[in-house]
């Protein structure tokens, strides 16, 4: 296996790179916020719950997180087999630790920590565009501000977490997509083959 946690703040550009990196690597993506999304447009029980986070721009329980990743794992073996992109996950470090448990039950772990890194007024700037655009519920001023305090105050933790690891490889965010891209796989590459 090859896991990937493709890492950043909301905007940063998770989604778009990991399109590229699924093509490339041939690994399965699990974007949880896309996981999520597709529980609120289906109103299921798990889908109520999440909107009233996600409109809030808060982070959905830790345990009820690990929970959805574990069955996400269980129910798809063979697509997981050669590795997975992890998109939006972990938020936390108990998400980081349970991801960790997760991986080692299966006999693998986290191979690399991709961070994309995109100053504020930027990322809000492309937030608020998709929002115009496309319509996502959590995408305005408001709540975009919530998104990026909770991202500085619960999840930014996890790149010193992923430093000490050795896993984390900082990436500039900004610029042309095809760029950032090659930037991730020179880093991975050379990761694979190590
Ligand atoms: P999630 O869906 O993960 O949202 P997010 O982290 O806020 O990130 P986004 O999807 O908005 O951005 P992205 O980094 O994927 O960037 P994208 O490629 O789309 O989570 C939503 C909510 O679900 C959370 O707030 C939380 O409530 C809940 N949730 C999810 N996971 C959870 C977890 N593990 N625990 C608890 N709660 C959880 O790009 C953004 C825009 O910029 C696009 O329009 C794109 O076209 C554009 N763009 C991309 N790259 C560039 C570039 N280089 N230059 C210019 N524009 C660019
Ligand atoms: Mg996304």
């Amino acid at each position: 296996m090859f896991n990937v946690v493709i890492f950043g703040a909301p905007g940063s550009g998770k989604g778009t790179q990991s399109e590229n990196l699924i093509n490339e690597y041939g690994l399965y993506h699990i974007s949880t916020g896309e996981v999520l999304r597709d529980h609120i447009a289906r109103e299921t029980e798990l889908g109520k719950i999440a909107q009233n986070y996600i409109s809030q721009g808060q982070l959905i329980p830790d345990d009820l997180m690990v929970n959805i990743l574990e069955d996400l794992l269980d129910q798809n073996p063979k697509e997981t087999a050669k590795g997975v992109i992890f998109d939006g996950f972990p938020r936390t470090v108990p998400q980081a630790q349970a991801l960790k448990d997760m991986l080692n039950k299966r006999g693998s772990k986290v191979h690399a920590v991709v961070g994309l890194e995109v100053n504020d007024d930027e990322l809000v700037e492309r937030i608020l565009k998709r929002g115009r655009e496309t319509g996502r519920a959590d995408d305005n001023l408001e709540t975009v501000k919530k998104r990026l305090d909770v991202y500085h105050s619960q999840t930014l933790p996890l790149r010193d977490y992923y430093t000490k690891e050795g896993k984390y490889h900082a990436i500039k965010g900004t610029g042309e997509v095809s760029q950032i891209f090659n930037t991730i796989k020179e880093k991975l590459d050379n990761i694979k083959n190590a």
